[in-house]
């Protein structure tokens, strides 16, 4: 009986583990370690008449914690850089593209947030090659990918900053561009993280927000993965920041492009 009850609760912990897991081939593989979240920052903020976060149940692919209506998701750990780097990156999201129109011009300053594998960071500094691209990301695993691109490439203009989850730790006033892609949704402190970027860029420098479209149940991404173009929006201008347009040229995400005043 014993024995019986032994094999159940096994067999329960593996289904568990196994749903937890399970992760689609168009879905990016998740870690929850660098989601952890800041107390004190939260209590500081629930300390205000109104409370930033909220904290409920998480949900399958989310940490709980509920910001303007939007549950936030787990951070796709390190051990995702193969996804980011797939050979139908390219062809699937017409990254290409999204290069191609990056509203930035040779000399500029500009912050990959959530920069990953350096993807895009790498590409975007030869459109600027007497600018230069500041790859912030949290996960050191991630820097030092990038640092073994910079070491395999003549790419020398990009570099590395080590974010934290409430801040990006950029320069202020310094930054032409932010340019988040796949990434903003997974930030555990959306609202100190954007004030954060506000005071990095230059007045009337722009932030490029790219998330996978919401709207579109076509686009094969988990929920909390995707974000409406209202949702951001609304986020965006939360933090004073001026939205200029939305342009959806991409076959899955929107792009969205605001302003600092
Ligand atoms: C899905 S990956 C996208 C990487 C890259 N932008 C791309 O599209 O190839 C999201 C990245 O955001 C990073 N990230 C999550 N929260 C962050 C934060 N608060 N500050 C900086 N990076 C963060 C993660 O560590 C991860 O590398």
């Amino acid at each position: 009986m014993r024995q019986g009850l032994r094999s159940l609760g096994l067999l329960i912990t593996l289904a568990a583990v196994a749903t937890t897991w399970q992760s689609s081939a168009d879905n990016p593989p998740e870690t929850s370690a660098a989601n952890s979240t800041n107390k004190s920052t939260d209590e500081s903020a629930t300390a205000s008449a109104q409370p930033i976060y909220e904290q409920r149940r998480p949900s399958r692919d989310g940490i709980g914690k509920i910001y303007m209506g939007r549950e936030i998701s787990h951070v796709m750990g390190h051990r995702g850089a193969d996804w980011l780097e797939r050979s139908n990156r390219e062809r699937e999201e017409r990254t290409d593209l999204l290069i191609e129109r990056l509203p930035v011009e040779d000399g500029d300053v500009v912050a990959d947030i959530g920069a990953g594998t350096g993807y895009f960071s790498f590409p975007i500094a030869q459109r600027i090659p007497n600018g230069r691209v500041l790859a912030v990301d949290i996960q050191p695993e991630m820097l030092e990918l990038i640092e073994e691109k910079k070491r395999s490439t003549a790419i020398g203009n990009v570099q590395t900053v080590r974010g934290t989850i409430t801040d990006p730790n950029l320069p202020r006033a310094a930054v032409d561009l932010i340019f988040i892609v796949d990434a903003y949704h997974e930030f555990s402190h959306p609202r100190e993280m954007g004030e954060a970027l506000v005071r990095a860029l230059v007045p009337g420098g722009k932030l490029v927000l790219i998330e996978y479209r919401a709207e579109d149940p076509g686009v094969p991404i988990k929920p909390l993965h995707k974000m409406s173009e209202s949702q951001a929006i609304r986020e965006m201008a939360q933090l004073g920041l001026q939205w200029l347009q939305t342009a959806d040229y991409l076959p899955q995400q929107h792009v969205l492009i605001f302003e600092k005043l």
